[in-house]
């Protein structure tokens, strides 16, 4: 089932509301940088550059700006008994992001529950095999709960706290985000409901049970392609409804401000432990750095650290599905276009009327019609490449790393494998080639196994 972009699921706010609907913050709040990247380091790298190199590390640090916008992406669009909540979010997640306390705990629960830091391990067998470029895998597939988007869920979730909401809302595609907001809630005491689609359900069935055994309520969604979209419309519903009580913890850098840029800065911490470990293992920054796209978080978190390096190449690999055909993929740098969808602007994948278009993958995780705003400003930049990769692609790499590295990795993940696999043996041997592993494909294997019409049971 279709819908209309710009109403979706939501009314949209006009631009020029904005400034009354969100309280603007200036430019030194945006500089006052979260977590353990002081705001000294930046400062001192930007005293000693080029005012060509300033600019490029204000613009970086100064988006989203007052708006929630990353160029002509972003924004808020949503209706107006979200817009306080919005706005209180934004106050809640400003100070919390100055204050040690907070980022002490964070740094605390990242570590002790989460797993961090996570490691860079050295694909020796698959190096060796492809003959190019020395590949790395960032390794946040040994993140508690299986993917990186345990990050996101411990600090949305202490933000939550901090703003007294005891009640916990999520949508999940894959499950990932669902078992990670899942557990999180469990460790913290706080209720959570989880929406998810009927389809999504049924491919990630493990999932369900995991976030099921953490306590969590999980709320089918049979609406329309019964997938993310519909799930994201559902929680959204519930947060215009319960929306004193609740927190919603969206699960990638999407939706209206504050969301793109707080689930942005929650996964930093990838691409900054990426450069120190790549620092001490190589000596030198890596050429090329390649990630999985769905909403975006994995792969912004991963590139943020890493985007004044003009020398490092940065890729985005999205979900080609069946192939480039209207309803067949989810790659929205393939035929899509600017557009409204989930309080946001930005590419989208959409017919001539404005009609969100059916999305295929065979990963869920990356199963979506838009993609998060700043990827596309990045992209209109030439700062970030993106390709795609399609179903048959993925299975067969995903064979081939678990036969190589002894590493299942997540179907989502599995699309960047592809890019490196293609890359690797174009570069030399003095090269090097990191891919962000966002998750463990323990998840996929049933579906694997069906689709490949392989027994996953042994006998
Ligand atoms: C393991 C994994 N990687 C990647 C993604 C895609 O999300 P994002 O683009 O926000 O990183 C998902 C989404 O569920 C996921 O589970």
């Amino acid at each position: 089932m279709c819908e209309i972009s710009s109403a979706i699921p939501l009314a949209g706010i006009p631009p020029a509301r904005l400034g009354t609907a969100v309280k603007p913050l200036g430019i030194g709040w945006c500089l006052s940088l979260p977590f353990s990247f002081a705001f000294d380091r930046v400062k001192s790298r930007f005293t000693s550059m080029s005012t060509d190199a300033q600019d490029s590390v204000l613009s970086r640090f100064s988006l989203p700006d007052t708006s929630g916008y990353f160029g002509p992406y972003g924004g808020v669009f949503v209706p107006e008994t979200v817009i306080t909540a919005l706005q209180e979010l934004t106050e809640a997640y400003h100070a919390a992001r100055s204050d040690a306390a907070y980022l002490e705990e964070l740094r605390l629960h990242l570590k002790e529950f989460a797993g961090r830091p996570t490691e860079l391990y050295f694909a020796s067998r698959l190096t060796e095999e492809l003959g190019g470029a020395r590949i790395y895998f960032k390794r946040e597939d040994l993140l508690h709960t299986g993917a990186h988007k345990i990050n996101n869920a411990i600090g949305q979730a202490l933000l939550a706290r901090r703003m007294g909401k005891k009640r916990i809302i999520a949508e999940t595609g894959a499950g990932q985000h669902g078992v990670a907001t899942a557990a999180v809630c469990a460790k913290f005491g706080l209720e959570c409901v989880i929406y998810m689609g009927a389809v999504d359900m049924e491919r990630q069935a493990l999932n369900v049970y995991r976030m099921r055994l953490c306590g969590a309520e999980v709320r089918r969604v049979d609406a329309g392609q019964k997938t993310l979209k519909e799930a994201i419309n559902e929680a959204m519903r519930d947060w215009v409804t319960n929306v004193r009580s609740t927190h919603y913890i969206l699960g990638s850098a999407l939706g209206s401000h504050p969301y793109p840029m707080m689930v942005r800065d929650f996964h930093r911490v990838i691409g900054r432990e990426t450069r120190e470990q790549i620092l001490e293992r190589e000596g030198r920054l890596p050429d090329e750095l390649v990630a999985c796209v769905g909403g975006g978080s994995n792969a912004i978190g991963f590139f943020f650290e890493f985007l004044d390096d003009e020398a490092v190449r940065l890729v985005g690999v999205e979900a080609g599905g069946r192939g480039i055909v209207p309803g067949g993929h989810a790659a929205r740098f393939e035929g899509g276009r600017l557009g409204v969808l989930q309080g946001c602007k930005t590419f989208i994948l959409q017919n001539e009327d404005g009609q969100i278009e059916l999305t295929h993958s065979v990963s869920a995780g990356l199963d979506y019609a838009a993609i998060g705003p700043e990827h596309a400003y990045y992209r209109d930049r030439k700062r970030i490449d993106f390709t795609y990769a399609t179903d048959d692609e993925v299975l067969k790499a995903f064979k081939i790393c678990c036969r190589t590295e002894g590493i299942i990795p997540a179907l989502e993940s599995t699309h960047a494998f592809v890019h490196v696999m293609k890359r690797a043996r174009e570069m030399s041997s003095d090269q090097v080639i990191v891919m962000n592993m966002s998750g463990r494909g323990d998840k996929d294997v049933q579906q694997v196994a069906a689709l490949l019409g392989e027994e996953a049971e042994t006998r």
